[in-house]
């Protein structure tokens, strides 16, 4: 169905294109994981897990020599850890120094279950940088079961037992409004006529967020991003 070619999890600049109906979001996202990326101190010879990795778009954002697991339900030929039928990962407690988590938790049947796994496996003091939806259109892969607010998502990292250190919102309140006008809009047209219609609605959607305040962005967003740390003491 139309959904399947409007999936807004397809975080990659790869096939980026003006007229993608989801053109600001794609580009815009990865740029920010990239600059957060870093705040996660990962060492080079550090020991990562990518929880909920699909076809690993973020490899690229560590050096070569980070062991990088990356788990994903059973049958993902890119994964090199398969997570358990319950959704836990089979990691020793304790055992990895950084976790990625970029568009999961929304897919995520029980995310409290998935972030105490995040919180069970990092090391004393590792981090987690995480990103899910807040204003994001329906998008079942296989299926879309959460949104989340800015103070929703800080409560459950929270109740993980996890600290928030940076947080930020990507795609502000007005932006996002004028996204969900294109959602809500482009199949009503002919198809000849989505294209332009796209361009033009992520044009405004670009000029919208550049006239978004980081606050009001940080409370309202398409995206929410956040690196959060375990107690470094137990
Ligand atoms: C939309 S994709 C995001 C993939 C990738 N992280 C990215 O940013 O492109 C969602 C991923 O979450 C995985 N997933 C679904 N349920 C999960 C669970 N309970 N635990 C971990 N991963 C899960 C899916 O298999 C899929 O690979």
């Amino acid at each position: 169905m139309a959904l399947a070619r409007f999936n807004p999890d397809r975080g990659s600049v790869r096939g980026y294109r003006r007229s993608h109906p989801l053109a600001y979001i794609i580009r815009e996202l990865p740029a920010r994981l990239e600059a957060l990326a870093p705040d996660l101190r990962c060492t080079a010879n550090g020991r990562l897990l990518d929880y909920g990795c699909a076809d690993v778009p973020y490899r690229r954002l560590f050096p070569k020599s980070v062991e990088y697991l990356a788990a994903d339900l059973p049958g993902n030929p890119n994964a090199n850890v398969t997570i358990n039928p319950d959704g836990s990962v089979p990691l020793d407690e304790a055992s990895v120094d950084a976790i990625l988590s970029t568009q999961v938790l929304e897919h995520v049947a029980d995310p409290g279950l998935y972030l105490s796994e995040c919180r069970r496996v990092l090391k004393p003091a590792g981090r987690i940088l995480l990103s899910t939806h807040g204003f994001m259109v329906y998008h079942p892969d296989p299926v879309d079961l959460w949104r989340w607010t800015s103070a929703g998502i800080r409560e459950a990292i929270e109740r993980a037992g996890m600290r928030v250190v940076c947080f930020e919102g990507i795609m502000g309140l007005t932006a996002s409004g004028l996204q969900l006008v294109q959602d809500g809009i482009r199949y009503r047209l002919p198809a000849r006529l989505r294209p332009a219609f796209c361009a033009a609605m992520q044009t405004l959607v670009a000029v919208a967020d550049r006239h978004e305040s980081d606050e009001s962005r940080n409370r309202n967003a398409l995206v929410f991003a956040l690196i959060a740390e375990k107690p470094a003491s137990i």
